[in-house]
């Protein structure tokens, strides 16, 4: 295979402000000075798994326009294969991002150009995912493109999925997943009614098994994560670090994981090489800029 991994999906300029807390309806806060990095839950992903090493392509779509260019840049610099990067339809995808003192974060996405990446430019990149290991998306382009990401799988590739933001998914495309990737908020959204069955993550973990995924990652922030199969339920410490900023954490995770199982190893050892690297990246600020090399997470 050319690719470790192959990432369909998002790119976005991130328009980052601090805050000391989040206004309510009709209220103005001030915060600090405006910083814009380079974000999007794919682009993000193509990032992570290229600077820890993997050989990594990102299909997706941005604007002609200096966001544009800016997630273009950040790609290459980090050593991404931007073949796949279509340009054009509508402004690059856009979110704005307030961060609090605790490091935590919220976001209201603009897909702009993100939303027009269709299935036929899926079918029209047959090439790359016929190089690849592992395909990974998230659902910050249209469901229709990630159905078509799961019907155009190789034979012999992974499909890594983070349903993020989540919204119920069609049966075809759970059951391409191997793992589906989720936090509590996102797995309540997928099992919708269901999850009432269930209090505990490993609950969560094995009523979405039954929804047809070969595995399930659930995703615990701080306390690390658990992972579920045929094999059953583990769960996996995290490391204790100082959160600053957990923008992008989910992200170099899912990349992380996908990577770590294209190279063979079990979903239990590739989940907790994961975590540390999620832990790196919440100690930084920004989402692509606070991504670990494959040095840093052997440090950590
Ligand atoms: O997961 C973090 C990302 O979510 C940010 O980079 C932002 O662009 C949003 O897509
Ligand atoms: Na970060």
């Amino acid at each position: 295979n050319d690719y470790d991994l192959l990432v369909v999906g998002s790119a976005n300029a991130d328009l980052v402000i601090g805050v000391e807390r989040r206004p309510d309806a009709g209220e103005t806060v001030l915060g600090s000075d405006l910083v814009v990095h380079p974000g999007g839950k794919g682009a993000n992903q193509a990032v992570a798994a290229a600077r820890l090493g993997a050989r990594t392509a990102l299909l997706a779509r941005v604007g002609d326009d200096a966001h544009g260019r800016l997630l273009l840049d950040s790609q290459r610099e980090a050593g991404v294969d931007t073949v796949g990067v279509l340009v054009g339809g509508a402004p690059t995808g856009v979110a704005l991002i307030t961060v609090d003192p605790s490091g935590d974060n919220s976001i209201v996405v603009s897909p702009g150009a993100n939303g027009r990446l269709t299935p036929d430019d899926v079918r029209a990149a047959g090439s790359l995912f016929h190089a690849a290991r592992v395909v990974s998306t998230q659902l910050e382009i249209p469901l229709e493109t990630v159905v078509e990401v799961a019907r155009s799988l190789a034979p012999d590739s992974r499909f890594v999925l983070n349903p993020s933001p989540p919204r119920p998914l069609p049966g075809e495309v759970l059951a391409a997943c191997d793992p589906l990737i989720v936090n509590e908020h996102e797995a309540k959204v997928i099992l919708g009614e269901a999850a009432r069955a269930g209090e505990e993550p490993e609950d969560w973990a094995r009523l979405l098994l039954a929804k047809g995924p070969r595995s399930v990652v659930v995703t615990l922030g701080g306390e690390g994560a658990l992972v579920a199969s045929s094999d059953g339920v583990l769960r996996i410490p995290s490391v204790k670090v100082r959160a600053v900023d957990t923008t992008g954490a989910g992200d170099s995770f899912t990349a992380a994981l996908a990577w770590r199982l294209g190279l063979g190893e079990s979903l239990a050892e590739a989940a907790a090489y994961a975590a540390r690297v999620g832990a790196a990246t919440v100690t930084r600020e920004g989402a692509q800029v606070s991504f670990p090399t494959a040095g840093e997470v052997a440090a950590l």
